[in-house]
């Protein structure tokens, strides 16, 4: 048979990449206790209507990116392509708002999108977010994007800028997309294939077209903060001031619209500046009409932004922002078989009851190949358990870092390594 191999666009995280993914994770889950978000954890599929209808039939995910399929029972589902429909599902189906109006929720989860995969783009990814369910208020919208830029920069990061734009409510967006059709029905020829289908179903995408002959097109458009509501303007100003009062720098990107149907007023995404092509760390927004769109009685306004963490890791590679992350075990017992390797066995099983990570040989191997493996174990100690330890209850514990070596009684292993593992910290 064949070699079974991951499918195209998935990755194995190893064991020396998943200690940069722990680090990763534990600043998120720091900074998210300081701003009093909660963690929340849904499935990882669901009916494939709350995404058809939550992120929009005619965005990319929906149209083409979705891993939709029929169960045994014939019907639709799909694996998240992303956490803020299911999320507002949750919060829905479970009355969270009843018990709180405004619930700050988290997660870090894997999401899964079709595409083609290329450097920063994948078919499983993972991301972390927030979403702010509750508040109308210009803060909220603030505070979400203070999460991301804190999760940043508590862990380096120095090399990316925020944008921001604001879409609009409703009104402004039906006033903008027929100045945008009008500005742009003179070069409808030139436009590419699928801007021009863009053009009548969602016009305000072609703005983000990556496509040249577009790009040049729409350099000289309308914007849409000259279309905007003066509700929606206000709200975008107030956004603006309270950026500015609590120096956070950002860059007014007026192409900005995003890739999902249910963005109102303000839109935001942190752009990494080593990534390439993919250079979206992440983004959000403000999303009032979402719960709605999913079968909410009432309004229930929200705003939040989901990261990529694929795309943090390379942005934080490229910077060298990985501290060394520690990951041997305390201690390697090497042992020759018979009685000593019993003994190593349970001396492994006291030390371990005493929280000493301690590793045994588990293959029967010659000292020097024990040795090798204890070096390779990234272990602090070896201690070489032989047929003379046993009788005299005496052995020698090695430093592996220094070569130190020091006859220690084996009833006093653990509190001899406690005490070098102390004083090293202390260092
Ligand atoms: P999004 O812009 O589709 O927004 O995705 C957010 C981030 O996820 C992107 O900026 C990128 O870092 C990462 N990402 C997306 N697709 C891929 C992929 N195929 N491979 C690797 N990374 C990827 C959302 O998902 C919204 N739910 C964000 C949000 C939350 N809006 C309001 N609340």
């Amino acid at each position: 048979m064949k070699n079974i191999q991951k499918i195209k666009g998935t990755q194995d995280i190893l064991p020396d990449i998943s200690a940069k993914w722990q680090y990763i994770e534990k600043t998120v889950r720091t900074i998210m206790r300081r701003y009093g978000y909660n963690e929340i954890r849904t499935p990882m599929f669901e009916v494939t209507d709350l995404f058809a209808r939550g992120i929009g039939q005619l965005t990319d995910i929906v149209s083409k990116e979705m891993y939709t399929f029929l169960d045994r029972s014939k019907k639709s589902i799909t694996l998240r392509p992303e956490g803020t429909a299911p999320v507002m599902r949750a919060y829905l189906e479970n009355n969270l708002g009843e018990a709180r109006p405004v619930q700050k929720l988290y997660y870090i989860s894997p999401m899964f999108r079709q595409e083609n995969p290329q450097a920063g783009r994948l078919r499983q990814f993972h991301q972390f977010g927030v979403e702010c369910i509750g508040p109308q208020a210009p803060e909220a919208d603030v505070e979400t994007i203070m999460v991301g830029l804190d999760i940043y920069r508590e862990l380096g990061l120095k090399n990316f800028t925020v944008k921001i734009n604001s879409v609009g409510d409703a009104e402004s967006r039906i006033a903008y997309k027929a100045q945008l059709q009008e500005f742009l029905k003179p070069s409808f020829a030139q436009l590419c294939p699928t801007c021009q289908q863009r053009y009548e179903t969602n016009p305000m995408r072609i703005l983000d077209c990556k496509n040249e002959a577009c790009n040049a097109l729409i350099m000289d458009a309308p914007r849409i903060l000259d279309a905007l509501t003066s509700d929606a303007r206000a709200h975008f100003d107030k956004v603006l001031a309270l950026l500015d009062q609590n120096e956070v720098t950002y860059e007014i990107d007026h192409r900005l619209v995003r890739g999902l149907d249910y963005y109102t007023y303000t839109a935001y995404e942190f752009i990494g500046g080593s990534l390439g092509a993919q250079n979206a760390l992440g983004g959000g927004g403000r999303y009032d009409l979402l719960a709605e769109e999913i079968g909410a009685k009432k309004q229930t306004c929200a705003v939040g932004f989901a990261a990529g963490i694929e795309r943090l890791i390379m942005a934080m590679e490229s910077e060298n922002l990985f501290p060394e992350l520690q990951a041997g075990v305390d201690v390697f017992i090497a042992t020759f078989g018979g009685a000593t390797q019993d003994a190593g066995f349970k001396l492994a099983h006291d030390l371990r009851k005493q929280n000493i990570s301690t590793l045994t040989e588990l293959m029967g191997r010659s000292l020097k190949a024990q040795m090798r493996e204890a070096n390779r174990s990234g272990a602090r100690f070896a201690l070489i358990l032989g047929e003379d330890e046993l009788r005299t209850r005496r052995a020698s514990l090695k430093n592996l870092a220094n070569s130190d070596q020091k006859e220690v009684d084996l009833n006093q292993i653990a509190e001899e390594i406690k005490s070098q593992l102390q004083s090293n910290q202390a260092r």
